[in-house]
């Protein structure tokens, strides 16, 4: 049976170029980077130039990037490694669990959080995070793109509204990076999370960037790796497909990446609300991130239709990947007021690999899938 993946946002496959450029670490090239030999000096030149690379990604310097295990180790490192009692921290409401659980720690830590809604669109509103600040605002945090509807956040205003009350701003950008252009001077932010995974690179690799002055506390304690900002040995391999990754992305851009993908992305939105009644587009008239579309189908249980759809070969999902499973509706769709939608709603995401003939076929797909869930369901029966 064919497999089509359209659950990028929860992880990508590895690019071809991206795995050549990691397997000479796993034998010949295997050293650790802290060590001063040849072999440990070859590993260090790799990382730093991976770091390099990164860099160039989010028009940062080479130092200001951070190797972490992955999206959840930075944003738990942003907040947890900057924030001390008596401070106050103001969250979104729609920002991933590595956030909204790191808040939640910090309260039980005697921080004090606001977390600020977003509007219909699943916007952050910059009124909003205004009122919020208080004179102890330590860090705001506010995501580049959500995970589940793809809308890009207003992070740069946000950023400016921040310092201008001495506050930091953090922004998760793992859902936007290589997908959309980044520049961190142009955001104004403090700290920005990465995840390789997101973007064609491995699993359990991804870097916090901190600008240079910010006084960040190390989360994990041992060696002086990374600057003193992050201990334990470099994961050489992932850090060099990463850094492959990054330089792939930036190709990506320069070769029109955007404009191809959001056309695929349309295609496959239009399709699917043309072809099936009653969907609608969760965030539809909010810019977003090229390949993600979050359609509400009423009458259908979102599980179902994952099932159904991968029964065709079809990877979807109903949202972020942890919750997927979960009963509980989706923190952002209930933050955008469509607590009556979030049960039937699905995460389309499209990744580099995906072809307008594989949204054709889905496409042929989605219409009967619906159908039939409508049928079984009591609640649609009547209608
Ligand atoms: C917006 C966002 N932040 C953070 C994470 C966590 O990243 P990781 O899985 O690399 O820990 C994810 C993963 O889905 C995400 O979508």
């Amino acid at each position: 049976m064919r497999r089509i993946y359209f659950d990028n946002n929860a992880t990508t496959p590895l690019l071809p170029q991206v795995l050549a450029a990691m397997q000479p670490c796993f034998i010949e090239g295997f050293g650790n980077a802290g060590s001063i030999h040849q072999v440990g000096q070859r590993a260090r030149a790799q990382v730093e130039a991976a770091r390099e690379q990164v860099a160039a990604l989010v028009g940062s310097r080479t130092a200001e990037i951070v190797f972490t295990s992955g999206g959840t180790e930075g944003d738990n490192l942003a907040l947890m490694g900057l924030v001390k009692a008596g401070d106050h921290v103001i969250a979104s409401a729609i920002e991933h669990h590595a956030v909204l659980a790191s808040c939640q720690r910090l309260q039980e830590m005697c921080v004090e959080v606001t977390i600020v809604g977003c509007d219909a669109n699943g916007v952050v509103q910059l009124e909003a995070v205004r009122e919020a600040l208080r004179p102890n605002t330590k860090l705001v945090s506010v995501m580049m793109a959500n995970n589940e509807t793809g809308v890009l956040q207003p992070a740069a205003e946000i950023a400016a509204i921040a310092h201008n009350a001495n506050a930091l701003f953090h922004t998760d950008a793992v859902q936007a990076a290589a997908k959309v252009p980044i520049s961190v001077e142009e955001i104004g932010c403090d700290l920005l999370t990465l995840a390789a995974h997101k973007m064609n690179g491995p699993q359990g690799v991804g870097a916090l960037y901190v600008r240079r002055g910010t006084l960040l506390q190390s989360r994990q304690l041992g060696g002086r790796h990374e600057r003193g900002r992050r201990a334990g040995t470099e994961n050489l391999a992932g850090i060099v497909g990463f850094g492959r990754a990054a330089e792939l992305a930036i190709e990506w851009f320069d070769n029109g990446g955007v404009k191809q993908m959001s056309a695929l992305r349309d295609r496959l939105e239009q399709g699917i609300c043309r072809t099936v009644p009653g969907a609608s587009v969760n965030g539809g008239l909010a810019a977003r991130t090229p390949n993600t579309t979050n359609i509400s189908f009423p009458g259908v249980e979102g599980e179902g239709f994952v099932i159904a759809m991968d029964l065709l070969g079809v990877a979807v999902s109903t949202g972020a990947a942890c919750s997927s499973g979960a009963t509980e509706p989706s923190h952002v769709l209930v933050a955008m007021g469509l607590t009556e939608q979030a049960r039937g709603s699905i995460r389309f995401s499209l990744g580099k690999q995906n072809t307008a003939e594989e949204v054709d076929f889905v496409l042929e797909m989605v219409p009967g899938v619906v159908h039939k869930l409508r049928e079984l369901s009591p609640a649609w029966a009547g209608k």
